[in-house]
């Protein structure tokens, strides 16, 4: 059912998308790793799901790792060891001074280092496997390591595909333009980027949902006009109205809020570790009403109460637009990417930054 809030899973229960897995199809069968990148709520761990189970259905064996709040290989470790044994991938360590082979099923020995017990691993694999992991940037902080793993894995093991799903760009980044100092120099993995849909996709998707449910609707334009093509909202506005029974204006005020919040938790994130969080949040803020650096940084200035610097807030406007929460448009001109963060009136969280 389109309205589901879960990830999909098969490709029967997926609107779109089909080149797209067949994209990764061929590029995975010649042995090419991949990234599906995308904002929040693109549809990123739905596709993922479904390239690896018909993957498998190909005969790989597939190992899918959810890494939210995961953020270290120890973690990353104990999450593959158990996903390997699960999915029953031949590993060939039996004399390991890594690992121990009990009645429990494969267990890391204490006092070993993560990395090469990760690495070894990984080099142990012996049938043709996929790990997908789904929010690498959630690695970031040890990516030197993992980038590492990742580089010796790819040329020494020719039977692990990774692919890797990430909304924000971090450590994505580093994944699909390795310099030549990174160990994946030379083996960039293949990036699918999810758009939102366009205005006719959505309206079908809409159309669709709504029909699976037996419910006529005709209000499109209102909700794609709030929301655009993120199908994460489309999906969470039909469940509100088709699924709960909220009424047509109900439940779009509730997509927005509700898809606000979750944009706002994930701007606090980004923010966790800059020092000058006002600056984002105003930069935010003022592109409300200007577009274009010079407009902007005055918009910027005059919220703040002083004048910013070029420099400092060009670095600031750019790490925003990796972080994919601006897009740089055309000519110039910047936007807020996520249709309801655009709509989000940021003054109550710039006081409380401001002084922080
Ligand atoms: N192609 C699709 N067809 C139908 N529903 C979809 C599709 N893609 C995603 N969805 C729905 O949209 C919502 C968001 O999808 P999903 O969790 O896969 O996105 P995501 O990019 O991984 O999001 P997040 O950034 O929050 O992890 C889910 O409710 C999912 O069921
Ligand atoms: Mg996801």
């Amino acid at each position: 059912m389109l309205f589901d809030l879960h990830p999909k899973e098969t490709r029967s229960e997926l609107f779109g998308r089909d080149s797209e897995l067949d994209f990764i199809r061929r590029q995975v069968t010649a042995g090419n790793w991949v990234v599906i990148s995308g904002q929040r709520g693109i549809g990123k761990t739905s596709l993922i799901k479904v390239a690896l189970r018909e993957l498998e259905g190909d005969g790989f064996k597939v190992v899918y790792v959810n890494l939210r709040g995961v953020n270290s290989l120890k973690g990353l470790l104990s999450m593959l060891v158990n996903e390997l044994s699960r999915s029953r991938v031949n590993l060939s360590l039996r004399m390991s001074l890594n690992f121990m082979i009990g009645s429990l099923g494969l267990t890391v020995r204490g006092g070993r280092r993560v990395a090469s017990s990760l690495l070894e691993l990984l080099l142990s694999i012996g049938d043709r496997t996929i790990i997908g992991l789904d929010e690498v940037q959630e690695l970031s902080r040890v990516s030197g390591q993992f980038l590492k793993i990742l580089g010796n894995v790819f040329s020494s093991n020719p039977r692990v595909t990774f692919m890797f799903t990430g909304s924000y760009i971090g450590l994505t980044k580093v994944l699909l333009n390795p310099g030549p100092d990174s160990p994946l120099y030379g083996r960039p993995p293949v990036e699918v980027k999810l758009r939102p849909f366009n205005s006719d996709e959505s309206r079908e998707f809409l159309r669709r949902g709504f029909e699976e449910v037996g419910m006529s609707f005709s209000r499109y334009d209102e909700v794609i006009d709030k929301v655009d093509g993120v199908v994460g909202w489309l999906t969470l506005f039909g469940n509100y109205h088709a699924i709960r029974g909220l009424s047509f204006e109900d439940a779009l005020r509730a997509t927005v809020e509700e898809g606000g919040r979750i944009m706002v938790n994930e701007l606090k994130h980004f923010l966790e570790d800059k020092a000058n969080k006002a600056l984002y949040v105003a930069i935010i803020q003022a592109l409300r009403v200007a577009n274009r650096w010079g407009d902007l940084k005055a918009a910027v200035s005059a919220m703040l109460g002083e004048e910013v610097g070029d420099r400092e807030f060009t670095n600031a406007l750019n790490a925003l637009v990796n972080y994919n929460f601006v897009e740089k448009r055309g000519k110039g001109e910047y936007t807020v990417t996520d249709p309801l963060l655009r709509q989000i009136n940021l003054t109550p969280l710039l006081r409380r930054v401001r002084f922080q």
